[in-house]
């Protein structure tokens, strides 16, 4: 089946430009204009702009998180991914005390194959690490999970310590793996979050004053020592503020290879968002956690540097009825840590970052699909627009203007914490491998339709 997006502007991470793409089967065929339409399905992006694909390399569907599972399911993840604007997702595949690394991938491929409905891959997040384990390394390679996740959060269940991080990094780097941290100093927290309760302080909003951002920056830098002690390379998940961004910068100006994401959270929420009524703010409760607002200049610095390569969404969708409210009597340690995103990560970009005037349209396309693409082996199958890639285009109307709300997601869950925020911009057409997945901005593709990928190793 052919298909044709006529009268748009092509945006790639390296410019853009008014041409036609012409689709053949799962692939791109020709980009340019006048090309032969000979019977293809003609698309129009009159006004808009056909992008690659989005790239979400930071999802939790289905996992077992914080005294429950992530209510996103694969299908309906992947669903959300796609009406906003995201062909690809890497979700997490945790490993549970005692398995292996190959089951814990396995058990991860059941979840989502036959469900997905956009292309997936997965990292797997290490927390029992012995001589078997880290000799399985290199078989997760070969199946084309060439990234891994480690926490120095969590303490007492799945923090690592740093003798198991320095010992993954050094494995990771004999194959051509990529190591993830989650940087945040678990022990300092712990003795925070004690003192708190202790005090009789357990409301949501206490989650921020427990996890300062010097426990983040401390864990940050400590991360890319031990990744320069192994000659590895480094990728910090979830960046949250400037002080763990200037731990990124200075490695990164002595030439380290230090690759680090931060997350729509970061860029549009803040503490504030804890002055709501009640037990609201555990809406909000995601590590780490929200910073002040003076944080942002700082963030969209390092996007246009490039000290921040990526914007991922850190999707951990807990139905506040039920998940957070596991918090309500005990105290805000108990509330499960994420925020839902999936679906709004391009609005909040676009909104925030282009319309404001933070940063380019190509910059954007950048970390929102090309730069996932490339640190996480994908490229250029994935995020670009060219002849011979994957047909994963996403047509998006940068003047539509519209209200985000829980009521019209198709996120899996009660509620969205950019409820009522107007974003700039709209996704009105999403092509996966070639067919139609999104079109008028609703889904209609066919359910189960995405496939596994297995990724390339590391390549820098
Ligand atoms: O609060 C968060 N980020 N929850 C999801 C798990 C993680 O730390 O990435
Ligand atoms: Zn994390
Ligand atoms: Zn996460």
């Amino acid at each position: 089946m052919k298909s044709i997006i006529v009268n748009g502007t092509v945006v790639n991470s390296d410019g853009q430009y008014r041409a036609d793409v012409l689709i053949d089967g799962e692939t791109i065929k020709a980009i340019g204009t006048d090309l032969p339409r000979d019977g293809a399905t003609v698309i129009d992006a009159k006004g808009a702009y056909a992008m690659p694909g989005g790239i979400d390399v930071h999802t939790h569907c289905e996992m077992p998180f914080g005294g429950t599972i992530a209510c996103e399911l694969f299908e309906t993840g992947t669903k959300a991914a796609a009406v906003g604007g995201t062909t690809t997702l890497v979700d997490f595949a945790l490993q549970a005390k005692g398995d292996s690394l190959l089951k814990t991938y396995e058990d991860w491929r059941e979840k989502a194959d036959g469900d997905v409905c956009v292309d997936y891959g997965l990292h797997v997040a290490v927390t029992d690490l012995n001589d078997a384990t880290l000799a399985e390394i290199p078989k997760l390679v070969d199946e084309g999970v060439t990234s891994l996740k480690l926490f120095m959060a969590y303490k007492g269940t799945i923090q690592v310590d740093d003798g198991t991080l320095f010992r993954t990094l050094q494995k990771a780097r004999e194959c051509g793996a990529l190591v993830s941290v989650h940087a945040e100093n678990a022990d300092v927290i712990d003795v925070l979050v004690s003192q708190y309760l202790a005090a009789g302080k357990k409301e949501p909003k206490y989650h921020v004053t427990t996890r300062p951002p010097e426990a983040e920056a401390e864990a940050t830098g400590r991360a890319i020592r031990l990744a320069e002690i192994a000659g590895a390379p480094i990728y910090i998940v979830h960046l949250s503020c400037a002080k763990a961004l200037d731990e990124v910068r200075a490695a990164r100006d002595k030439g380290q290879a230090v690759y680090a994401e931060t997350c729509p959270q970061y860029l549009a929420l803040c503490e504030d968002n804890f002055d709501l009524p009640g037990f609201e703010g555990a809406k909000f409760v995601c590590s780490p956690p929200l910073r002040d607002k003076a944080d942002w200049p700082e963030l969209w610095a390092g996007l246009r540097t490039g000290d921040l390569v990526t914007v991922a969404s850190d999707h951990a969708a807990f139905n506040y009825a039920g998940q957070k409210e596991l918090g309500l009597t005990e105290g805000f340690h108990k509330i499960p840590n994420g925020c839902p995103g999936v679906e709004h990560r391009l609005f909040i970009l676009h909104t925030f970052g282009v319309a404001a005037g933070e940063i380019s349209i190509t910059r954007m396309v950048d970390v929102f699909s090309s730069m996932p693409a490339r640190i996480f082996g994908m490229y250029p199958q994935k995020g670009v627009i060219a002849p011979g890639s994957d047909a994963d285009v996403v047509v998006f109307d940068p003047n539509i203007e519209w209200v985000i709300s829980a009521a019209q997601q198709m996120q899996n869950v009660d509620y969205t914490p950019y409820e009522g925020i107007p974003v700039k911009g709209a996704v009105t057409t999403v092509l996966s491998r070639g067919q139609v997945v999104v079109s008028d901005g609703k889904w209609v593709g066919k359910e189960g339709a995405g496939k596994y990928l297995g990724r390339l190793p590391f390549s820098g």
